[in-house]
């Protein structure tokens, strides 16, 4: 890329596969999409919790946490949500790299946000899971109160009320959290993801 004077150094460094041996392991993105209270990350954090029983490392990238530190600048309108998940999607791919089994956890609310973080991390390693716990479970649930002031107007632009959700229409898992434990969802992820990302 000699005409923006950038030389980038990825094929000087140790490979992908040399981290993945380091850490006898594969690594994946385990992309999890849903509405705000479907249990996205609720899973997300039991799953790293059991990778890591058996010696397999992972990194949560979270919606409420990358917004308040790499995408403070951001909001909910369609470009900065665009904007969200391509530099998530980019660091995902990083973590990806260094051999770690990185599972992201955002709304990621259309297919075409959805195809572009594909697009970034690459088709083989992308595994999408669908947190598909419906908007009136989601409502019902209203852990952080978002869906009764996104119903009264206090906040604009809110998923499922004013703001489009596109649900995935071939996800590798498709999970309603409705009258379901955690334990019960995480043998489910377990049983397709374990032969994944074991060498
Ligand atoms: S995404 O649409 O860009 O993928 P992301 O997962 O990063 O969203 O952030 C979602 C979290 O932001 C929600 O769980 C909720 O706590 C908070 N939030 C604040 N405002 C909104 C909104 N307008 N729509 C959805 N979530 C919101």
């Amino acid at each position: 890329m000699k005409e923006n004077n950038i030389y980038p150094i990825f094929d000087k460094t140790l490979q992908r596969d040399d981290r993945e041996k380091m850490l006898n392991q594969k690594s994946k993105v385990l992309w999890f999409t849903g509405l705000s209270g479907s249990g996205k990350s609720t899973l997300a954090i039991a799953l790293e919790r059991e990778l890591a029983k058996r010696g397999l490392l992972c990194y949560l990238l979270d919606g409420d946490n990358i917004r308040t530190g790499i995408n403070n600048n951001l909001g909910f309108s369609e470009n900065d949500r665009q904007e969200n998940i391509r530099r998530i999607a980019e660091v995902a791919k990083l973590f990806m790299d260094c051999g770690v089994i990185t599972l992201a956890a955002f709304i990621s609310p259309t297919n075409e946000i959805r195809e572009k973080a594909k697009e970034i991390i690459g088709e083989e390693n992308f595994l999408e899971v669908f947190i598909s716990t419906p908007l009136e479970e989601c409502e019902r649930r209203d852990i952080k109160g978002l869906y009764q002031k996104a119903r009264k107007g206090e906040i604009k632009e809110f998923t499922g009320i004013s703001s489009p959700f596109e649900a995935p229409e071939n996800p590798t898992l498709n999970i309603d959290t409705t009258n379901k434990d955690i334990k019960e969802c995480i043998e489910v992820i377990l049983e397709k993801i374990l032969p994944l990302v074991t060498l």
